[in-house]
């Protein structure tokens, strides 16, 4: 009966152990592609109206791998708004978010840059995805290529169809942490606290209390024997 109680506990160990292990092999190997929606706008005002852009479709976190995909070419209206945008000195603003993750707008992050820039650069920008160890999105940030807007780049609608968009991903590097240490050590010092309280609970009442048992024994055997032992006496007097 004990016998098998061990066993089935020793098989219980085993198993997790061995789903722990392939747990971590498996988050090691993780290359998992994913896709980011990237949507933008061309309204300066303080509520901006996103449609949108395209996916980034995110190869490796660990290679920093990403390749843009516009939905459309960009329409004459769109083009237009652009062009104002850019005379009149104002912000292109984009947001991003994970595939699955959109339907909360808190999840979503954002960046901006002149549009006047995104439209002398014929629409050749950066996009830099900022990524968790998890691969959660932390933040997006925009840039372009040129220095300045000069202002005086005349472009034609067709020159404006097609984004010619670079991605980066740059994942978090967990540094040394000694509050980690620490939390690990507090959450196993726990652990082992746990662990001798539950000792101690399913230990039986002898087995708890035996310090207090035995000598309350030994001297009920000894006061026994010792007033038969003087019986004994009298009685050979
Ligand atoms: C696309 O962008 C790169 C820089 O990111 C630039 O060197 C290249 O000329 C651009 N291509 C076109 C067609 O604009």
């Amino acid at each position: 009966m004990n016998f098998e109680v061990n066993i089935q506990r020793v098989t219980a160990i085993l198993v997790s152990f061995l789903c722990l292990a392939y747990r971590s092999v498996a988050d090691d190997e993780y290359e998992g592609l994913y896709t980011v929606t990237v949507e933008h706008s061309f309204n300066s005002g303080p509520e901006p109206v996103f449609s949108r852009r395209g996916v980034v479709a995110v190869r490796s976190l660990k290679s920093g791998y990403g390749e843009f995909l516009q939905d459309a070419p960009l329409t004459d209206d769109e083009i237009s708004q652009l062009k104002t945008l850019a005379t009149s000195n104002g912000i292109y603003r984009i947001r991003v978010a994970k595939g699955s993750d959109r339907d909360i707008p808190t999840n979503y992050v954002y960046s901006f840059m002149k549009a006047c820039a995104l439209y002398e650069s014929r629409l050749s920008d950066k996009l830099t995805l900022h990524v968790d160890l998890s691969g959660n999105l932390i933040a997006a940030s925009l840039s372009t290529v040129l220095p300045y807007c000069s202002g005086d780049v005349r472009l034609a609608n067709h020159d404006l169809t097609q984004f010619n968009t670079t991605v980066d991903v740059e994942q978090m590097v967990a540094g040394p942490a000694p509050e980690t240490q620490a939390y690990i050590q507090k959450l196993e010092q726990e652990k082992i606290e746990k662990a001798k309280g539950q000792q101690a609970d399913n230990r039986g009442f002898f087995a708890k209390y035996w310090m207090y048992i035995v000598p309350a024994l030994i001297f009920v055997m000894m006061s026994q024997s010792l007033s038969q032992n003087a019986a004994a006496q009298g009685g050979a007097e």
